[in-house]
């Protein structure tokens, strides 16, 4: 009889240790009930139109049946790059924080702030390899998972990620807190812990540096800047708080609120920042960069030379 209730314990024990958190106010996205309707939302048992019995031609056209521009089901239009609650009725499932119109945090696919996108992932399923994924920085190795798309680094079943941020991606476990945000979501305002330089590292992961001293030590044959360090170095500003004029940077919230992750420098959609002069050649992708400030603005927005 004891053995009876340990077992039952045990068994009601794994089925909460297993179901997955509810991510998205709304969404299809995990969270699902036995009898749950959400599959058939993105998939067809006989009559699919894409592989993976998907709804859609393929998984980034699935995708921007409703986060796209003229999508309708949600209200985070990836491809302007802002929110819209009239999409989703969304006040009624509690995204009540985001003011409408507000830049979405991820950046834009094809519009951001008002601006043409000048990089960002290719999540199209066209794209095969990345820079620094299992070679040295500045060339490109292919990635496990095949080409990238939006289920590259999102899990549409959900996760117990940030963000419905993957567990596994390109075959690297990736853990990314989410810290200080209540059931609705601000989608203008980033609640990611320290672990977000983890997302980026599991398909870059030359560009991960995290060692003190790395910074000016020889690695490979390039050098390259720190990460997931404070931002206190000489005499920085808090590029969070103080910034540089108008210009600010965000930090992982660590509880101090004060690290530097890739994400601090670097949007993971796409950017509209625009490079001129030394900066428009810099780097072997001769690009923006996903980078979140116009030229080298996020440069000065902690040093301040
Ligand atoms: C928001 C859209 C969406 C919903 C809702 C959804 N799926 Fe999926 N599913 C996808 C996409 C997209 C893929 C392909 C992922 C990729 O490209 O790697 C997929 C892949 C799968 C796969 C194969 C890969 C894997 O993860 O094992 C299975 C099985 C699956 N879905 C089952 C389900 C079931 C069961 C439900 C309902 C509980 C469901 N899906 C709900 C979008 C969805
Ligand atoms: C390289 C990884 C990566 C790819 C590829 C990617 N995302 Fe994201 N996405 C992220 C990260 C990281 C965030 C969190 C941004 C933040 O809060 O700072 C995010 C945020 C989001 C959000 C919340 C709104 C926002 O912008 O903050 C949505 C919706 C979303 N992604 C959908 C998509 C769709 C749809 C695609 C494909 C068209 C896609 N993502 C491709 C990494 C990715
Ligand atoms: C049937 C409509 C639908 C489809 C298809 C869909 N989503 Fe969503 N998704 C939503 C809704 C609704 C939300 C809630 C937020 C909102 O309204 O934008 C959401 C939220 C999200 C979020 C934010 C999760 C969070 O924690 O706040 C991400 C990331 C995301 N979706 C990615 C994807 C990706 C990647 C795909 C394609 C594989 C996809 N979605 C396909 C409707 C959809
Ligand atoms: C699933 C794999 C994957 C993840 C995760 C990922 N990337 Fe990438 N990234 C790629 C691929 C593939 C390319 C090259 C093709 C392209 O430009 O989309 C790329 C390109 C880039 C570029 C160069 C873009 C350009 O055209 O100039 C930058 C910068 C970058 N990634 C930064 C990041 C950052 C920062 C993160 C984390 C937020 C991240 N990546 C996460 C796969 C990934
Ligand atoms: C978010 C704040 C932040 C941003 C943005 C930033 N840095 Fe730094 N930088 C630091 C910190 C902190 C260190 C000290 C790292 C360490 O502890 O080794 C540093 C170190 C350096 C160093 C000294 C490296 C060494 O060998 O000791 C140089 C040079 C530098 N940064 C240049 C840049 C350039 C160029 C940019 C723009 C591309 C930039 N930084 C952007 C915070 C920042
Ligand atoms: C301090 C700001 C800063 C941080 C933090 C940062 N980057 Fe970058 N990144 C840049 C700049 C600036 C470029 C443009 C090229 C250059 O100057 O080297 C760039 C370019 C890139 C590129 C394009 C290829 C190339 O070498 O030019 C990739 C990929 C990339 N970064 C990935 C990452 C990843 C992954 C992280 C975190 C591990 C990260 N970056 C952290 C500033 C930053």
């Amino acid at each position: 009889m004891k053995r009876f209730w340990l077992v039952l314990v045990l068994v009601i024990g794994l089925a909460f240790a297993g179901y997955q958190v509810a991510s998205a106010n709304g969404g299809p996205h995990g969270g699902y009930s036995a009898t749950t309707d959400a599959c058939a939302g993105c998939h067809r048992a006989h009559t699919a139109s894409g592989a993976q019995l998907l709804v859609a031609s393929d998984t980034y056209n699935l995708c921007m049946t409703c986060h796209g521009a003229s999508g309708t089901g949600a209200d985070t239009d990836v491809e302007n790059g802002y929110y819209l609650s009239t999409r989703n009725a969304s006040s009624a499932v509690g995204e009540v924080n985001t003011p409408d119109n507000s830049p979405l945090l991820g950046g834009g696919f094809s519009f951001y702030q008002g601006g043409s996108v000048t990089s960002k992932h290719d999540a199209a399923g066209t794209t095969s390899a990345a820079w620094g994924n299992g070679v040295a920085r500045g060339t490109t190795g292919a990635l496990t998972d095949g080409n990238l798309t939006c289920a590259s680094c999102h899990d549409p079943h959900g996760s117990n990620n940030y963000r419905i941020i993957k567990e596994t991606i390109n075959g690297v476990t990736v853990s990314v807190a989410q810290v200080d945000e209540g059931a609705a979501k601000d989608y203008d305002t980033e609640q990611w812990g320290t672990g977000m330089s983890s997302v980026c590292a599991a398909c870059h992961n030359d560009y991960h540096k995290i060692a003190a001293g790395q910074g000016s030590t020889l690695d490979g044959t390039t050098y390259t800047h720190r990460v997931d360090m404070s931002y206190a170095y000489g005499s920085n500003a808090n590029p969070e708080t103080v910034g540089f004029g108008s210009l600010t940077l965000p930090l992982a919230e660590s509880g101090t609120n004060d690290t530097v992750v890739c994400q601090t420098c670097h949007l993971p959609h796409g950017t509209s920042a625009t490079m001129s002069g030394f900066a428009s050649n810099a780097g072997p992708a001769a690009s923006s960069a996903l980078l979140r400030l116009d030229n080298r603005g996020v440069c000065e927005v902690c040093h301040q030379k």
